[in-house]
Formats: C-alpha cells, structure tokens, sequence
C-alpha cells in the first residue's frame, strides 16, 4: 500500500478561513512565500483499492504529456484489478473507461487535460470519479465550472439525482444570485464568474481539492481569466489539481500554457524532493511525492458518435427562421424517426419558430390520423423551446424523451451546442448563425450581434445528431459560402469590454494587467480603454491603482462596474432603498416573460408600469407591483414577468445589501435610505454610474417611403469622445425600453444591441439631465455652450 501523507514539508492547515491570504499578497509581487504543500491527498480509497504505483509519478520528470486511448492506461507491477462497480454515475457513458486513468493522472498531475466529445459524461461523471476516489474529505470541495449558468444547475440536478442524493447537500450549484450549496456540499457546480468571485475572499480557493474548468473549448472571458489565474494559484498549491475538459482539441495550446514543467527551479525542487523521499526509504512504491508531475497530462475520450452527413443549401436562404421551419417539417415528412434540433440566435427567433411549427404541427396531425383530407403521418410533431432564461418546467420537457408516436422538434439557442445534451437527435439543423459579444475599442460600444457561426462550432453542432445512429445536418447556407466562414471562434477575450476584468484583476493585486499571463492575450486598444474607463469612473487613480473609496468598494459588488459606481452613488443621493432594486433587476436576465404570440398584450402588461423617467424607474414600479402581489408567480405570469428572475432579484438584493454593510459602505443598523417618491435621485444615480453610456438627442429621421402617420425614428450621438471617424454612429432606442417612443433629450442607457439594419438600439434607458453629466463627470464632459 502506500501513505497518505503527501505533506513534503507543508503546513498541514485545513480549508479554514484561518491563514488565508490577502488577494495582494498571493498575486501581487513576485516570489513571496512559498508554496503550502498540505497533509492531504485522495484517503479513505475503499481500502486502498485503486491506489496508482507512485514510483511511475516520480520517475517521469521528462515525460511527454500522455495521450492514451482507451485501454492504454498506465499499467505498473502492483496495479490491482479494476473495481468493477460503481457507487455513483452513470457507468454506461463513454467517460467511464477512463475512470482510472483520469483518477491517476489527476493524483499524479498538476493539470490534466481531458478532450471528449460532448455527451461523453465529463461533466457529470468525472467529479463523482473524483469525490469517490476521496478527493473531497476532510472538508474539501470539488468544483465544477460552467461557462453558462443553465449548465451549472440542470447539470447539478442531474448529478444529484444519480447519486441519490437531494441537491444542495452534498451536491449543490453556484450562479450569481442564486445557489444551493450548504456546508457539506461536496461537489459544486458554478459558473466561471462566480469562481473568480471566490478567489476576491479566498485567493488560493482553499476549500478546494480539485477544480475542473469545464467548456473550456469555449473560451468564455472568465474562463480565460480563470485559467491565468489558477496557473499562479497551482505553484503556490502543489496539493490542488486542476482539471480542464474541453469538447474539442484546444489541448495543445492549454498544455502549453500549463507546461511549467521545464522551468529549471521546478525541476530541481522536484528531483531534490524525490531524492529526499528515496533517503527516506520510501522512494519507491511508498510516499508520492508532493510535487505533482508539472506536465499537462491529456486525456482523449472517444465517445460512441456516429457519422453524420452534412448537406447543404443550393440557394441562399433570406430568412434563416423561416428556412429552419420548412428544413424541419420537410424532414418531419420524411416520416423516419428521430428528433430534431434546431440551432437559431436567441429567444425570439426561437420563439418565433415555435410558433410557427405548432402551426404546422396543427396542419399536418399525425401520431394516428390526419383529418380529413390531410396526408397522416406515423408520428406528431411537438415543437419545443430552449433557451437560456427558459422556466424549469418548459426545461425539463426538452430533456424528456418524446412519449410514443411524437417526435420533438427542439428550437434551441446556442447552449443546445455543448453546455447540454438532447438524447435521441438524429437531425440537426443550423442556420450557421450566432449571437455573440462584440466590442470595437474605437467606439468603446460593447453590442450583442448575429454573428457567422465558426466551421468549428459548426461541426460541434452538427455532432449533435449523432449520437444515438448515423444522423443528418442541415446547414442553411451554401456549401462555397460555409467554406468563407472563420475556422475557430474568436475568444470573447478579444471581442469584449474588459472594464470589469480589468477592475477584478487589480482587486486581486495584479497590478501590471497588460503583462498578466494570458492564454490569449486581450487586445491591446482594448486594455488601455478599460484603464480610461475605469479611471473616468474613479476607480483607477493616476497611478492606474484601486482608489479606495470607489475602486475598493466596486470591487466587492458582484456587479457590472457602471450598476456598481450607480449604487454606490446612491448613497450620497440617500436613494439606497431604490437603487438596490433598481440594479438588482437590471443584472438579473429575462425579467420579462416571453410573450409567445401575443406581443400586444405584453406590451399592454409592460406599459402599465412604464415610468417617463424610464427603464430604472420601470423597474421599482414593477418591483413594487410585484411585492404587493405578495409575490405571487401568478400575479407575474399574468403581467409577463418572469417570477422565477423576480426572486433571483430579491435574492440578489438582500445579497447587494449584505455586501455594502460588511463592507462598512452603508451603517449596520438602519434602514438603507429611500427618496420615497421623488425619482430625480434615482435617475442622478444612475447617470452618475453611466454617464460613460450618455447619449443625446439628435433629431428624428423619417422614412420618406413610410405612411405618414410613421413616427420615424429617433437618432442619438453619443456624448463622450470616440476614435471612430470613419462611419458615424447610428444610436436609437430599442422598442423594449419604455422610452422608445418618447425622445427625451439626454439619456444614459445599459446596453446596446446591434440591429441588422446596423442601428447601435439602447437598451435599459434612463432620461437624464445633460447638466447632471458636467457636474457628475466634469472631467469627462465640458459644460454645454
Ligand atoms: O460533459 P459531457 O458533454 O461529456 O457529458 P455530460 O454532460 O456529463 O452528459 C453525460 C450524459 O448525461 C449524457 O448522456 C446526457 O444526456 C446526460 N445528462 C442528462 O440526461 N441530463 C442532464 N441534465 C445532464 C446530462
Ligand atoms: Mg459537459
């Protein structure tokens, strides 16, 4: 057998608060402190019985990264016979004969890299590997990433119903704004975000054993950070594994970046500790050496997948929604079985297309009988909708399998791509089309665009269809015009306003942001703009260091710095009361209601409560409405709003609070203050937030085409300086904002969305006074002649 003991000269502490480290200290500086080996590996292995030979680990200083395929695994003189049952998972999924390569490599390995196609049970089975293999005793947690919070929870719900347990014990998940986790949560599943949110109070994660970077292929801006940032946290915590899992092969370049291995001090500090463990006798098939192996391992899962035959379209098509529904219900009319995944842009169009198929479906029948004179088919369509902000119980649908005699039709966004698996899809159809981020550093304008999908996201959905047999994809170009698409996703590093990035790393001490080791390093335009940015809202001092006042204290809300620097303001403006639930609601997504169909009656609901102060001011009267409803979910349905995002506000309200007073930003005792029913402080707060976002009033252009009774359309210029001379920026008001008829003339907004029509539309729009801007932001704003 072998000890546990892996402690060479480590401290010994638990995951107690006690010892942590300030963010500055363990980032900030070079080459303070040393590492804190501790006395804990996996213990407890049902009696040692898939204990790894520890003198392979030792040995292999200049081994290549592994790439095993199956049944290659490390086989070594006492390596005992393979424990054939399973406590917890899913032993059928293809993961599953990789258990105990993945078990060892983790346990011999500070990074390993594990590439499987998506549905080959990475993110469900391998963190039950880990915590059956005693990773997570002695008061240790295994986390789990996920780039999108949908993933984090169903997939939370999936692992906790497999090994039997309720969720939010010892399975639980973390998004921000809701979670259910509790002290003897053992696995956790969290998005990205909130994990770096964990490293501002615990920079070394030190309840954790083992964290697993999941989607990594992905490329999300918080996993890119988080990546840069555990790369630090790893040399400083040689007991931590870091898993990363990925759907395609980014491995070559995430092994690169993790190979610390030929730095000549981890070399020497490796074989002098080998050396000291071979003295003491216990070398060889004894103690493991604390020092993990510093190599990246990588592990590839083949996954049972089935080939896939992609066609394509002869004639472009004009309108992609369209053209998906006939593409389904042609093949619906085949009449052979199997499912059907539609891939669109986001919650409208698949709205949209749900609408539309339902009324197919109602025109075709099927599952028995046509009418009269209608053609019968064997099964009946039922279309299905998924999306991001889709309510649990339209959620658990998509996922059941269709009863007997019904195929689904699922139109879905882009999470449908990776983050969640849809069993039973033999048909695929892609419009080629995704929403993204976009940033342009000239304009400093951060927009959501339809953008060209990539030939590898492409292929990623494609994949889809073929998992249960041989399946079909439907790409809704042509085949020479799929061929000018860009081969990989930009990473969203590289296309996203960097202020809050910028904001999180210098809270964590990391000075020198243009030189912090990244995977992909962000545009240059685009890091000095997020420094002009903060330092425009006070953050960043001349120095380009936290200011106290404002900086530290934006900081610590797990908020967009704009909501952040409004809320902070709101104290001086005695509003607190208001721009908690103001910023609450506007950081929480979908907080109206899909109105599948019936647009009118949910703009009828929406303007009972329109405010001409605004979207914020909106927000408190609905806010308001709903907490006399006693909160009832019917009360929101009936008004379109979405109860389940209303709670999150509340939640994330009470959170916001707590912060600003363990913060000693707002006093213990009393009441936050209100300004009761005089909104002009709210909407000071709120330009004081975002007056980077101010926008006036142009003039109104009209469609000479248009009926004469066309309102035209209402233009906006952006008020602070931009670079961008070539092409003047076109600004209106998005049709969901209250104010979108009315043309007041100076507003701040929260976002801006790109229209095809190539319109920037203003989305959470408040009307404010130009002379708020000069007397909030004089350094940015010269006074109106
Ligand atoms: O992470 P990866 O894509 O490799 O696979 P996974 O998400 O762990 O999924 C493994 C299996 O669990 C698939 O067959 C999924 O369909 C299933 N699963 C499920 O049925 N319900 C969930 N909420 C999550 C996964
Ligand atoms: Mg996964």
């Amino acid at each position: 057998g072998r000890s546990d003991s892996r402690g060479g000269g480590g401290t010994g502490s638990g995951p107690s608060t006690s010892g942590r480290r300030s963010a500055a200290d363990v980032f900030g500086g070079a080459g303070r402190g040393s590492g804190r080996g501790r006395g804990r590996g996996p213990q407890g292995r049902g009696g040692g019985s898939s204990a790894a030979p520890a003198a392979a680990s030792d040995s292999d200083d200049d081994d290549e990264a592994e790439d095993w395929g199956p049944g290659q695994g490390p086989r070594g003189p006492d390596l005992p016979p393979m424990n054939p049952t399973y406590r917890y998972g899913d032993p059928s999924l293809p993961v599953g004969r990789y258990r105990r390569q993945i078990l060892w490599l983790v346990e011999n390995h500070a990074v390993t890299i594990i590439v499987g196609e998506t549905g080959s049970g990475k993110t469900t089975q391998v963190p039950q590997f880990l915590l059956e293999a005693g990773w997570a005793e002695s008061g240790y947690a295994i986390a789990c990433t996920q780039p999108r919070r949908v993933a984090a929870s169903t997939v939370a719900a999936r692992v906790a119903e497999e090994m039997g347990v309720s969720l939010g014990v010892e399975v639980g998940y973390a998004v921000r704004f809701d979670n259910a986790i509790s002290e003897r949560t053992r696995i956790k599943y969290l998005t990205d975000g909130v994990l770096l949110r964990e490293m501002m109070d615990d920079p070394l994660l030190t309840q954790y054993s083992v964290i697993m970077v999941d989607e990594a292929h992905e490329r999300s801006l918080a996993t890119d950070m988080l990546l840069g940032l555990l790369k630090k946290v790893l040399k400083r915590r040689p007991d931590l594994r870091l898993i990363i899992s990925s759907a395609t092969l980014e491995a070559g370049k995430l092994r690169d970046f993790f190979d610390t291995s030929t730095s000549g001090s981890t070399a020497r500090r490796r074989a002098a500790l080998a050396a000291a463990a071979a003295a003491a006798g216990a070398g060889v098939g004894g103690v493991a050496c604390s020092e993990p192996d510093r190599t990246p391992a990588v592990v590839t899962v083949e996954g049972r997948t089935h080939p896939v035959q992609v066609h394509y379209l002869q004639q472009p098509a004009a309108d992609y929604v369209t053209a998906a529904v006939s593409a389904a219900v042609d093949i619906h009319c085949e009449d052979l079985p199997g499912d059907i995944l539609i891939f669109l842009t986001g919650q409208d169009e698949v709205q949209t297309a749900v609408a539309q198929l339902e009324e197919h479906s109602r025109r075709l029948g099927g599952g028995g009988g046509g009418g009269p004179g209608r053609p019968s088919y064997s099964l009946r369509m039922m279309p299905l909708p998924l999306y991001a902000g889709l309510p649990g119980a339209a959620q658990s649908a998509v996922f059941r399998p269709a009863p007997r005699g019904v195929r689904k039709v699922v139109a879905a966004t882009n999470i449908a791509e990776t983050s969640l698996t849809l069993e039973g899809v033999v048909y695929v159809v892609d419009c080629c089309f995704v929403k993204q981020r976009a940033y342009n550093p000239l304009t400093g304008l951060e927009s959501l665009l339809v953008a060209p999908l990539s030939q590898a996201s492409a292929a990623q959905r494609a994949g889809r269809a073929g998992r249960v047999r041989a399946g079909h994809c439907f790409r809704l170009c042509r085949e020479q015009d799929f061929a000018q698409l860009p081969k990989v996703t930009v990473p969203e590093m590289q296309r996203s306003n960097l202020v809050g990035m910028v904001l999180q790393l210098k809270s964590l001490g990391i000075d020198n942001v243009m030189r912090f080791e990244w995977l992909a390093p962000p545009p240059a335009e685009a890091m000095v703009r997020a420094l002009e940015e903060l330092h425009a809202l006070r953050v960043l001092d001349d120095d380009a260091r936290l200011t106290k006042d404002v900086g530290l204290a934006l900081a610590a809300l797990p908020l967009d710095p704009s909501l952040g620097a409004a809320l902070l303001a709101s104290r001086q403006l005695g509003c607190v009361e208001e721009l908690l639930t103001v910023v609450a609601l506007m950081s929480v997504p979908h907080v109206w209601a899909p109105a599948a169909g019936s647009l009118r009656a949910a703009d009828e609901a929406k303007a009972k409560f329109a405010a001409v102060e605004g979207d914020g001011v909106t927000m408190l009267n609905v806010h308001q409405a709903w907490r006399s409803s006693g909160r009832s979910s019917a009360w929101a349905g009936r008004h379109f709003l979405n109860a389940s995002s209303l709670y999150r506000a509340d939640e994330a309200r009470d959170q916001l609070l707590g912060l600003l007073r363990r913060h000693g930003l707002l006093p213990a005792n009393t009441p936050p203050p209100s300004c009761g029913t005089d909104m002009e402080p709210v909407c000071r707060a709120l330009a004081a937030g975002q007056f980077m976002a101010a926008a006036v009033y142009e003039g109104t252009q009209y469609n000479p085409l248009a009926a004469e009774s066309d309102p035209g359309v209402h233009v906006y210029r952006l008020v602070r300086y931009t670079a961008h001379k070539t092409a003047p920026l076109k600004l209106r008001i998005h049709n969901s904002s209250v104010l979108w008829r009315s043309a007041p003339p100076c507003v701040v907004y929260r976002s801006v969305q790109q229209a095809d029509s190539g319109w920037y539309e203003m989305q959470g729009v408040t009307a404010v006074r130009p002379e708020w801007l000069v007397e909030l932001a004089p350094h940015m704003f010269h006074r109106p002649k």
